[in-house]
């Protein structure tokens, strides 16, 4: 199972609960990515640039996707490259759901975070990245879901189409 969506769809909230749910260990990508390269994702920005930390985004998923059946969580720039877009789409390992919410709706959970770099851009243009985005995640998903429930509903959505 690979959940994607932008941020604060809940993609970690209710990718670890479906994992605990399942049986199966998670896989956060942006954490997988703090731990390898021992960085921030904003130190990551920083220096490498958000191209930089693209390309380290996509050649983790291309690392581990076909070699663990672990729930795995997407960052929310996943869509970005056509590459990555193919390799969830075309996967044989796991289903990928789209969580899917309103921009208003997320737009609240996040505002405060200073641990996403993309939100430095501010509210029109983080409204127009959730807008040009959302074809992406709808063509590159199995499976599009209502993600403007509690994260324990969602969870409980995901668990029954996965079985
Ligand atoms: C990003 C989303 C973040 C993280 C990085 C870039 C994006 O993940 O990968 O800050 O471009 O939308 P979340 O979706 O988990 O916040």
């Amino acid at each position: 199972m690979i959940l994607t969506g932008f941020m604060g769809s809940g993609k970690t909230t209710v990718g670890r609960r479906v994992a605990e749910l399942l049986g199966r260990e998670f896989i956060d990508l942006d954490h997988y990515i703090v731990e390898s390269e021992g960085r921030t994702i904003p130190s990551i920005f920083e220096s490498d640039g958000e191209s930089g930390f693209r390309a380290i985004e996509k050649a983790s998923l291309k690392k581990i996707i076909n070699s663990t059946d672990a729930v795995i969580s997407t960052g929310g720039g996943i869509i970005t490259y056509e590459e990555s877009r193919n390799l969830l789409k075309d996967n044989e390992h796991h289903t990928v759901y789209y969580l899917s919410a309103p921009f208003e709706l997320l737009y609240e959970r996040i505002k405060d975070d200073e641990n996403r770099p993309m939100l430095k851009q501010g509210y029109e243009a983080v409204s127009a990245l959730y807008e040009s985005r959302a074809p992406f995640y709808e063509e590159s998903c199995h499976y599009t879901v209502d993600a403007a429930l509690s994260a324990e509903e969602t969870a409980g959505i995901l668990l029954a189409l996965e079985n």
